[in-house]
């Protein structure tokens, strides 16, 4: 830093050539500031007030009747006599304390402000670090130097020099979203508190001039969810995205909980509307297409959540299921590997050969879920016979069901006390409840 040297004019004549002339007797009543002597300092943009008005003894006392001058009072208390020296705040730049001179031409420069460089970034980085202007992606404001807009060069009653404290700072120019992102019914709560919590002010390594990818700020404050996430035996694309998040969640405030772009099953079709190929390499049915041709949807559907069923952020499951659910067409019975099913349904249904109560797929008592699915090896899954998303038939039967490359039929027709199917797998056959004995 600059300290204000203590000069005197002789001093400062000796140092700009003054010297080398014969000393000169001058007229203390008349003008410095001729064509020949000090010549231009009143020329430029911005000029000192008493200086302008060539009221030089202001602030320098002639001593006699040579080109001797008493010694200037320090820096601070010389413009003080004037101005205000801005020790009333509780927080006073450094620089300002030791000298107004380390920022000002005491006579007037091209710079607003009189400054003592050509734009006021530059001023600034004369003693601070550049680095926080090295972000790949600025701050409109900042990169132009209009460091003045947000801190007060002085002193302030805010910490960082701010002229004002947390989001009032930024609603000075962004008055219009602040007002539309804190509209929604849920606003964030670091969003809240401050902007400068996820957006660095001045410059960053990432859009927005975000600290890091978006995944790498969110788990600032979530840590548990994107640990989850990461250490997920089956993962969710658009999660493990470096910018995902924000694929499906809102920064700032939302209408919808918890912070969504939209109603989940909306947020989920917007991506789910074509075959998409899982990780495993299966091809995902076109989910939006399916919901919208089949009126039938399953219940926790019609909620209005995919979630019921699916963890959207990854799971331990086949498909991202909250509980396990068999892969595979064929699958031994064993109930804990339909706890997805069980969770919301009659966990007992193919437990039991003979039942008059357990289910409505019997004939008499004959349980026929437990025949098709209670297998030590090649147990039915479910999805032999039920589209767990929508379907156009009853119980959420389907029309067929893919078995390998071909679409089995399944053929099955309600009647008032059972129904009948003709799949591909047997003849037709009829079952019905009122049947007595087995
Ligand atoms: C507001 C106070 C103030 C006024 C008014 C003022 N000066 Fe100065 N002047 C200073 C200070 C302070 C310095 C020392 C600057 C430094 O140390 O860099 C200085 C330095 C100088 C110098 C030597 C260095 C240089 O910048 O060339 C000259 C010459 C000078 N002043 C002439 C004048 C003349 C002529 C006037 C009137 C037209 C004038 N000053 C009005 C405060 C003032
Ligand atoms: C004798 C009184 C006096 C002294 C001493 C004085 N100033 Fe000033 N200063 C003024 C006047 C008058 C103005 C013009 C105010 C206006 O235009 O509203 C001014 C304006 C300024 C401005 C604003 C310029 C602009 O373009 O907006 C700055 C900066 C400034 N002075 C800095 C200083 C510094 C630094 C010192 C000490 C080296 C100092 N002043 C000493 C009277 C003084
Ligand atoms: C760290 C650099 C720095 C120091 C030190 C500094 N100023 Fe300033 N000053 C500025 C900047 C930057 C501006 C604003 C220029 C602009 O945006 O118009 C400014 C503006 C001013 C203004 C005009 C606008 C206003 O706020 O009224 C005055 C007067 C002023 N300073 C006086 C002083 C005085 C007196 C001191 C010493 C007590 C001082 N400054 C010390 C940087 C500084
Ligand atoms: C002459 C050197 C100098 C100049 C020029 C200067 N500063 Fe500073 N600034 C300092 C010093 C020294 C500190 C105190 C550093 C500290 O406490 O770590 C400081 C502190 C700050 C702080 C507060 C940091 C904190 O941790 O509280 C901010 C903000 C700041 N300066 C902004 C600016 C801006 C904006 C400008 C340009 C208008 C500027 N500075 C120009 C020397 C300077
Ligand atoms: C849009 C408002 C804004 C602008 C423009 C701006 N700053 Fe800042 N600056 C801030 C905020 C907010 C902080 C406090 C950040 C924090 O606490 O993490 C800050 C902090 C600082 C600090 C302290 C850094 C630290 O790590 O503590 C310095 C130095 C600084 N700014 C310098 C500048 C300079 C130089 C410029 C101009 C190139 C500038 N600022 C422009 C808002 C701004
Ligand atoms: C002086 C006015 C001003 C202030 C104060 C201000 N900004 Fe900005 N901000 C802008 C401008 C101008 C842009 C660029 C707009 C554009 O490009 O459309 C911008 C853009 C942004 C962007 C988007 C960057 C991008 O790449 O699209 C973010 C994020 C932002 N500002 C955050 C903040 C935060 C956080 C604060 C408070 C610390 C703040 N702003 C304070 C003027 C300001
Ligand atoms: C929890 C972190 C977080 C907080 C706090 C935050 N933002 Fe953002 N902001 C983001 C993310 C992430 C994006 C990028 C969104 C995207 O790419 O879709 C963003 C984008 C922006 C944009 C660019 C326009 C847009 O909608 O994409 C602006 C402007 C902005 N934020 C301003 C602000 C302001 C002003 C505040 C304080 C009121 C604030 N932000 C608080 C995380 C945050
Ligand atoms: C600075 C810390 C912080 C950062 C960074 C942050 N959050 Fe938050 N977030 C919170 C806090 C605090 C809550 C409120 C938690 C509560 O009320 O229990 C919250 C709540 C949420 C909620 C609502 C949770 C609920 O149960 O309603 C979601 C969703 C969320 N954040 C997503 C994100 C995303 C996505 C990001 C990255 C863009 C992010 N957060 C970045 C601190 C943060
Ligand atoms: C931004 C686009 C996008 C959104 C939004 C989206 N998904 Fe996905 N989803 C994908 C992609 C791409 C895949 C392909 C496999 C992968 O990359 O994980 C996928 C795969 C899946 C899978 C199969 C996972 C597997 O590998 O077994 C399920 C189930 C799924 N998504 C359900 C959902 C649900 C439920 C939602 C809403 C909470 C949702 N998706 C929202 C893009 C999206
Ligand atoms: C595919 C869409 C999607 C993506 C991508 C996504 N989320 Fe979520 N997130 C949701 C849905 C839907 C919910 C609410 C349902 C639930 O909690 O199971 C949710 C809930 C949350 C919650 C609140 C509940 C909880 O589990 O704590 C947080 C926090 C959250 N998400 C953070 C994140 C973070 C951080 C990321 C990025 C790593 C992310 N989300 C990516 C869809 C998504
Ligand atoms: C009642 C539970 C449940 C609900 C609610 C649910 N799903 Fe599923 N989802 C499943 C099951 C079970 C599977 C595995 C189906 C199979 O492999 O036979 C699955 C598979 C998927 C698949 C992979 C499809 C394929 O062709 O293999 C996608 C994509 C999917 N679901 C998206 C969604 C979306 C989007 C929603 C909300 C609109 C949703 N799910 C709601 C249970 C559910
Ligand atoms: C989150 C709870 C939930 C889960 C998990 C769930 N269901 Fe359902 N299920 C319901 C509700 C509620 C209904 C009643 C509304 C309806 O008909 O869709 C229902 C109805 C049904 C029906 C039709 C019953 C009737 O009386 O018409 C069948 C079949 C069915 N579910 C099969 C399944 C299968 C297979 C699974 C596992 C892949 C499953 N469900 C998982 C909640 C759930
Ligand atoms: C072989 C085909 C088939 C298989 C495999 C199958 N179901 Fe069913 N399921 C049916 C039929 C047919 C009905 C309709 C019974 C009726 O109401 O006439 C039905 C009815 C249901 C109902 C309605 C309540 C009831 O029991 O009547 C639920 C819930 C249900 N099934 C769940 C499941 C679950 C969970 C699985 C896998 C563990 C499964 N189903 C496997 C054919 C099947």
């Amino acid at each position: 830093m600059r300290f204000l040297s203590i000069t005197t004019m002789i001093l400062l004549a000796a140092a700009s050539g003054f010297a080398a002339r014969a000393p000169r007797t001058i007229d203390p009543e008349a003008s410095c500031s001729t064509a020949e002597c000090h010549a231009g300092m009143d020329g430029k943009q911005y000029v000192h007030g008493p200086v302008a008005m060539g009221e030089c003894q202001v602030c320098h006392d002639p001593k006699g009747k040579k080109h001797e001058f008493k010694e200037m009072a320090p820096g601070v208390e010389l413009c003080g006599s004037c101005h205000d020296t801005y020790d009333q705040e509780a927080n006073l730049h450094m620089p300002v304390q030791d000298d107004c001179l380390n920022c000002h031409d005491p006579h007037g420069s091209n710079t607003k402000g009189m400054l003592i460089t050509d734009n006021q970034g530059e001023l600034c980085f004369t003693c601070h670090d550049q680095g926080i202007m090295e972000g790949k992606y600025q701050h409109g404001p900042a990169a132009v130097g209009a460091c003045t807009i947000c801190h007060n060069p002085h002193a302030s009653a805010q910490e960082k020099l701010l002229l004002a404290a947390g989001n009032d700072l930024c609603a000075i120019c962004h008055t219009d979203f602040i007002a539309d992102m804190t509209s929604g019914s849920f606003v964030h709560k670091p969003v809240k508190e401050n902007c400068a919590n996820c957006h660095n002010p001045h410059s960053g390594p990432r859009p927005k001039m975000l600290p890091g990818t978006v995944r790498e700020l969110c788990a600032k404050c979530h840590q548990d969810v994107v640990q989850r996430a990461t250490e997920a035996a089956v993962g969710h694309g658009p999660v493990e995205d470096p910018d995902g998040c924000v694929k499906c969640h809102l920064p700032h405030g939302s209408s919808v909980a918890p912070l969504l772009k939209a109603e989940e099953s909306a947020l989920c079709l917007g991506c789910h509307d074509k075959p998409i190929k899982a990780t495993d390499g299966a091809d995902l049915q076109n989910m939006k297409k399916l919901l919208e041709e089949n009126e039938g949807w399953h219940g926790p559907l019609r909620e209005g959540g995919c979630s019921g069923c699916h963890s959207p952020h990854g799971g331990a499951h086949f498909r991202l299921l909250k509980e396990a659910y068999p892969a595979k067409f064929y699958s031994p019975y064993e109930p804990k590997n339909y706890a997805l099913c069980f969770t919301c349904h009659e966990p007992t249904m193919a437990k039991e050969q003979y039942t008059k109560r357990l289910t409505g797929f019997r004939d008499g008592d004959q349980n026929l879920h437990f025949l098709h699915v209670n297998k030590a090896e090649r147990g039915r899954t479910c999805r032999a016979c039920h589209e767990v998303h929508a379907s156009p038939l009853p119980r959420h039967l389907r029309e067929s069901v893919p078995y390998g490359n071909w679409a089995l039929p399944i053929g099955f027709n309600k009647t008032e006390n059972g129904g009948s199917c003709q799949p591909g797998c047997h003849a037709e056959v009829t079952y019905d409840r009122n049947k007595t004995g087995s």
